[in-house]
């Protein structure tokens, strides 16, 4: 699905403020992987997410994509290009949607990316289809369609924007501490909502979290980043029997030193 070679990424090349924020990472993803992605702050999580996504170009290294039979090196593609085929959503819920906008515009301009250059304009069949779907939160939305966006609640909003980008069909979905925001109800909301749409869509998941019982419970694989590497990449048989106690000895037992209580969440 996507394979990265060798990732290096250097910021400030050269100057005191030199940065080496990935250290040739290598990583193959697999068509219809969980991947969850901890570590401590700075380890270069959303770095990798940046380069996978294009937002910064690597200072070395390829990020291949797999489209069935053929794979094509988009390291050097442009980001909105990629966007069609790569979701992302962030820690603020206020990012994926725009408040100002009502919820049905919302979701047609999330729908259109899907229909390059096709006009397709808001007709009752898609007012229905988007209805359809919102009703599947649980949470009401359905009937608001015309309501701005910046009156539903943060959850709701992360809720939303998990939703809209699923519908998007994402090749790949990248969740940075996407329940990080919110408070413990809709956080276990939004980590629910995200394992069911995982299941029935079918998704290629990364999900970076601070919350290692989320990483332990959640997906197919972990790794764990410090420092720019992959310092552990544990398979689901694994990751099955391990607890949040022995990840932090595998850390220390790799690194030498304690991880720090507070860079990671036992809860
Ligand atoms: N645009 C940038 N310019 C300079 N340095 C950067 C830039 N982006 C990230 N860094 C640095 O790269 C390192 C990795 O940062 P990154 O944001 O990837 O960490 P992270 O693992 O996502 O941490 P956190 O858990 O705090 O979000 C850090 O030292 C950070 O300061
Ligand atoms: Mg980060």
């Amino acid at each position: 699905m996507v394979r990265i070679e060798n990732l290096d990424m250097v910021f400030n090349r050269g100057t005191p403020d030199e940065n080496h924020a990935l250290k040739n990472v290598r990583l193959t993803v697999q068509a219809g992987d969980f991947i969850t992605l901890i570590g401590s702050n700075g380890a270069g999580k959303s770095t990798l997410y940046n380069a996978i996504a294009g937002t910064y170009l690597p200072t070395a290294g390829r990020i291949l994509v797999r489209d069935e039979e053929t794979e094509r090196d988009i390291t050097r593609e442009a980001e909105y290009k990629r966007a069609r085929y790569i979701g992302r959503i962030f820690q603020n819920p206020l990012l994926g949607t725009a408040g100002k906008m009502s919820l049905e515009h919302n979701m047609m301009i999330c729908h259109k990316k899907g229909y390059k250059g096709l006009r397709i304009s808001l007709n009752q069949k898609m007012r229905d289809y988007f209805r359809e779907n919102l009703r599947t939160l649980g949470m009401g939305l359905e009937n608001r369609l015309n309501d701005n966006v910046e009156l539903f609640s943060g959850g709701q909003r992360q809720a939303l924007t998990l939703l809209m980008t699923v519908m998007s069909k994402p090749a790949l979905l990248l969740l940075d501490e996407h329940t990080a925001a919110l408070d413990p109800r809709n956080a276990e909301m939004i980590m629910d909502l995200t394992l069911r749409f995982a299941a029935d869509y079918r998704l290629t998941v990364m999900m970076i979290t601070h919350n290692m019982a989320h990483a332990l419970e959640a997906g197919n694989r972990l790794l764990m980043m410090d420092g720019g590497e992959i310092i552990l990449d544990i398979d689901a048989a694994e990751k099955a029997k391990l607890s949040t106690g022995d990840i932090v000895q595998r850390f220390k037992d790799i690194k030498n030193r304690e991880l720090a209580n507070d860079e990671m969440l036992l809860g």
